[in-house]
């Protein structure tokens, strides 16, 4: 039997996240340059979003670049921008075939204009696909992310628009970029790192989460079993005890 036969269809991530780690590393160990690595790791890109569309995973977000990220030398950032706009280019036809929707989070403004301009004619082409959502994280960053929802729920308090009283849990998921998203269910990272590293603070609350040692650019359809069925065999009792569950 393969890996696959064993995942349980109606047991799937409705929302998996992944931190996508371990490019710079993986060029390293072969002698390249660390672009080399960004370059092979869009070819993992590819691979997940087919595999879990074809799987029938609903949402997917993948964290492509963080607001830490812009710290890195200008030439490495330059190279992930360039990545992000030919990536964009090509696999619009992947996101049409498939019937997958794309979606951005993150402070997109600060990101090239030639970027936001693709990233944009791509989004507002597949709106009316179906099948699954693929979200992209791009000059994202939880922290700033949380801020940002403050500041406008503030601005509403101070105009009247809510009350205080009126602030709840709901009312804070409205006003992140993942507002139109379920909850993170499955949070996968890759590349032996066990950190979070600003991801979806607030949105992995309850979401199962997974490390592996694979580097992203090695990263392929079986690690992705893997990790689903490692999911499918946990008990998600939030809070409850495991005979609540039963
Ligand atoms: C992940 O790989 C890609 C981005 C953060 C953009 P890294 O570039 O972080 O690779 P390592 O962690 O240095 O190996
Ligand atoms: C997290 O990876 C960001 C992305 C995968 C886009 P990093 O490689 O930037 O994370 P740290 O800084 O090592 O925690
Ligand atoms: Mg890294």
């Amino acid at each position: 039997m393969s890996l696959l036969d064993t995942i349980n269809k109606n047991n799937l991530p409705k929302h998996l996240a992944i931190i996508m780690d371990g490019n710079g590393r993986w060029a390293k160990q072969k002698g390249l340059l660390r672009a080399f690595g960004h370059e092979s790791g869009t070819k993992s890109v590819r691979t997940t979003v087919e595999t879990c569309a074809r799987l029938g995973i609903e949402n997917l977000t993948l964290y492509a670049f963080s607001t830490e990220n812009w710290n890195r030398p200008k030439l490495e950032v330059d190279i992930l921008m360039k990545l992000l706009i030919s990536s964009l280019k090509n696999e619009l036809k992947t996101l049409q075939d498939n019937n997958i929707q794309l979606n951005s989070i993150g402070n997109l403004d600060l990101l090239p204009k030639s970027a936001q301009k693709e990233l944009q004619e791509v989004i507002t082409k597949t709106k009316s696909n179906t099948r699954m959502v693929l979200t992209l994280a791009l000059s994202y960053g939880s922290r700033e992310e949380i801020v940002n929802a403050v500041k406008n729920i503030s601005d509403k308090v101070k105009n009247n628009i809510i009350s205080i009283d009126s602030i709840d849990e709901s009312i804070i998921n409205q006003h992140l970029y993942t507002q139109n998203l379920p909850e993170v269910d499955l949070l996968i990272r890759t590349s032996g790192e066990h950190r979070i590293s600003n991801f979806l603070l607030w949105q992995i609350a309850y979401a199962e989460l997974y490390f592996t040692e694979v580097l992203w650019p090695d990263f392929k359809e079986e690690d992705l079993y893997e990790a689903i069925i490692s999911y499918q065999k946990r008990e998600r009792r939030f809070g409850k005890t495991s005979e609540q569950i039963k």
